[in-house]
């Protein structure tokens, strides 16, 4: 696998403002044997280093595949329908109202979440379920911070997520074809949202998140298939029993709650022992082959979150 190349920029040039503050704020703190108290965790939560298991070695898909290449039905069935057709779409101002099983209910202003979370840097192995993979360098923060702030309660056993409904600002949801039902929704079990792998992203490639990728905030997984990464959330729900997710509700024998990477389970319509890497190659499809590891190559980190489960029952 060819190794990954640091841009050759300084870091400071390709982080966004709020990524590179808290950098400094974890550096200044780290200096000052303050690192993960006082003043060294005053802007957010503690950054605490960079672990290797975030940030995989992989050569980065270049970036205009990342963001002409999409999945995004509210712009158009096609790859390239969310960059032309998002141009519109407004991510601000924009709110996420967090509720259900917690004992602080809220709506939180995107710029509050820019303000109070320590974004960081996550290069991530994405798997779509139509075998294609892409490695992304996402801006964002672990879901457990912001349920952290919003306190579950016990009874609280997943996490409902809800993408806006703006016809006017997305032709895919207005008109007389529907793709899907809107909104778009995902869920996750409270203990995969908690996983520190389990991000909000607001940003990729050192800029903030553009409209196609899911403005301005959506879902990153990384073990889970692509559709899970569920775009523009403007809901967050805490509840006790499994949530619907759309790609369920749309073909329930394809598509299933769990949605965990795993080449021993094919979709019924395509293999997925294999994937094709965007932007690497000119092989017949554009892209390199390669084997698809178990949970996309994090099993070490969440695994043991299904131990006991059959994988193919609960796909
Ligand atoms: N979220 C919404 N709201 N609508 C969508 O159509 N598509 C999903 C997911 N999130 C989708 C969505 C699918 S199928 C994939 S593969 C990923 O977004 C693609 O994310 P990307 O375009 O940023 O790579």
């Amino acid at each position: 696998m060819a190794a990954y190349r640091p841009p050759s920029i300084a870091s400071s040039e390709i982080t966004p403002h709020q990524v590179y503050l808290s950098r400094r704020t974890f550096m200044a703190g780290a200096a000052a044997g303050l690192a993960l108290s006082g003043a060294g965790s005053a802007l957010a939560a503690p950054l605490v280093g960079k672990p290797t298991s975030y940030k995989v070695d992989d050569k980065l898909t270049p970036q205009k595949d990342v963001t002409t290449y999409n999945n995004f039905y509210e712009f158009g069935v096609g790859k390239a329908d969310p960059a032309q057709n998002s141009g519109e779409f407004k991510p601000r101002p924009w709110t996420i109202e967090v509720g259900g099983l917690v004992a602080k209910p809220q709506v939180i202003d995107i710029e509050t979440v820019m303000k109070e979370f320590a974004m960081e840097e996550r290069i991530y192995r994405m798997r779509c379920v139509e075998a294609w993979s892409m490695v992304i360098p996402w801006i964002g923060f672990p879901i457990s911070a912001l349920l952290d702030r919003v306190e579950p309660l016990g009874s609280a056993k997943y996490v409902a997520f809800q993408t806006v409904v703006r016809p006017e600002e997305m032709p895919g949801q207005g008109g007389f074809f529907q793709a899907l039902d809107w909104p778009y929704v995902e869920g996750l079990r409270l203990d995969e949202a908690r996983n520190p792998l389990a991000i909000l992203a607001t940003g990729l490639y050192g800029e903030t998140l553009p409209n196609q990728n899911g403005a301005p905030i959506r879902l990153v997984v990384p073990w889970k298939y692509g559709f899970k990464g569920i775009k523009s959330i403007v809901k967050i729900t805490l509840t006790e029993k499994e949530p619907p997710s759309t790609w369920n509700l749309s073909a329930p024998k394809e598509y299933g709650f769990y949605a965990n990477v795993n080449p021993l389970v094919d979709h019924p319509r395509w293999s997925q022992a294999t994937e094709r890497r965007i932007g690497e190659g000119d092989g017949l499809f554009g892209g390199r082959r390669l084997d698809t590891l178990p949970f996309n190559g994090y099993a070490d980190q969440v695994a043991s979150l299904y131990s006991g489960m059959d994988l193919k029952k609960s796909f």
